[in-house]
């Protein structure tokens, strides 16, 4: 086991210090601003948590491979943000708004492959699981990442529908992080996968509380435009919900046109309201902790004893401690 504090160091050095190719700079100056903007760094962490379950010492092995999640979850950011047309992240301008939308596809095209060259610092002995983990993950990002926006075009999506996609979009690489440093620590086959398990359920309670503060956050906070997901029509939890649930007039308010400030902010309010009136809110609440003890009993399985659990309900608790 390693101690909270010592993880917490390494993951702050780790992105203090990262490094990226210097020049042609235009293409490698979004790679370094979206690190140094920061974010919650939740998947390296997770990983160097899961490692330190069953090892003592962080070496390269396993701080680079933990990079590479953080650089590979980056990547898709800067890509998502081009498709659902966000113009704030981590509290600051995205880098499609900041440079363009060129530029944004091809920064993230080789953040992607760099975190390839990272995660294959991982021990050699490894690699042939720690490889196909990683590309099964992120071929399953884009997969999800499809369903969201095939989503947006369909006038309604049934729950299981809507946690297939979340699962694939978000859970997945959650699910990875957890495997990846349960894996390089040396854990056996059954441990790791219940890990796997622990973090995809994980997964699925953060991308509802992301739904959950999309609509009902603190932009401060949550360092992204409050209301994007009904600006986009999305199909968010609250949304499949809000239709499994009747309620009146929902598919017209989120088709509505809103063109200016005043429209949008009119438009976000109504769709808000529906959502209020039949209860919504609560329920996504109630559903992230739900998901969240789901990921503990998980974790449970792995057989780690009564400290190893505290500190998956901690991490789980970390995670989604500010929307429950
Ligand atoms: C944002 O992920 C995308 C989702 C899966 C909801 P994070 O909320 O982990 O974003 P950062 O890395 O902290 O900015
Ligand atoms: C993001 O889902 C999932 C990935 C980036 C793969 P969202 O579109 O909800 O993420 P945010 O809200 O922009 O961070
Ligand atoms: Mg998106
Ligand atoms: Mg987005
Ligand atoms: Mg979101």
């Amino acid at each position: 086991m390693i101690a909270d504090h010592v993880l917490d160091q390494a993951i702050k050095d780790l992105f203090a210090n990262i490094e990226f190719q210097k020049s042609p700079e235009g293409l490698y100056d979004p790679l370094r601003y979206m690190i140094a903007i920061g974010g919650k760094r939740i998947r390296p962490r997770l990983c160097l948590t899961t490692y330190s379950l069953f090892a003592d010492e962080l070496t390269p092995e396993i701080l680079e491979p933990a990079a590479a999640l953080e650089v590979f979850h980056t990547f898709t950011l800067i890509h998502d943000d081009i498709m659902d047309r966000s113009a704030l992240r981590r509290g600051h301008p995205t880098v499609w708004k900041k440079w363009d939308e060129d530029t944004a596809i091809l920064s993230g095209d080789v953040m992607f492959i760099d975190s390839y060259r990272r995660i294959a610092q991982a021990p050699p002995a490894l690699l042939t699981q720690v490889l196909p983990l990683f590309s099964k993950t992120a071929s399953e990002v884009c997969d999800g990442q499809q369903l969201d926006m095939d989503f947006e075009k369909r006038s309604s999506v049934s729950m299981a529908e809507y946690m297939q996609m979340i699962g694939l979009k978000t859970g997945v690489l959650i699910a990875c992080a957890a495997q990846m440093g349960a894996l390089i620590g040396g854990a056996d086959e059954w441990s790791q996968n219940c890990l796997y398990e622990y973090g995809y359920y994980l997964g699925l309670a953060f991308q509802v509380a992301d739904d959950y503060l999309d609509a009902y956050g603190d932009e401060k906070v949550f360092g992204k435009p409050i209301g994007g997901d009904i600006l986009n029509a999305k199909k968010s939890w609250l949304t499949v919900r809000a239709m499994e649930l009747g309620a009146d007039g929902l598919e017209e308010a989120l088709t509505a046109p809103a063109e200016t400030p005043e429209e949008k902010a009119a438009k976000i309010a109504r769709v808000k309201a529906i959502y209020d009136s039949v209860g919504v809110p609560e329920e996504a609440r109630k559903a992230i902790g739900d998901l969240s003890t789901r990921a503990i009993f998980k974790g449970t399985d792995a057989r780690l004893g009564g400290e190893g659990i505290q500190v998956l309900k901690d991490f789980a608790h970390s995670l989604i401690g500010r929307t429950v």
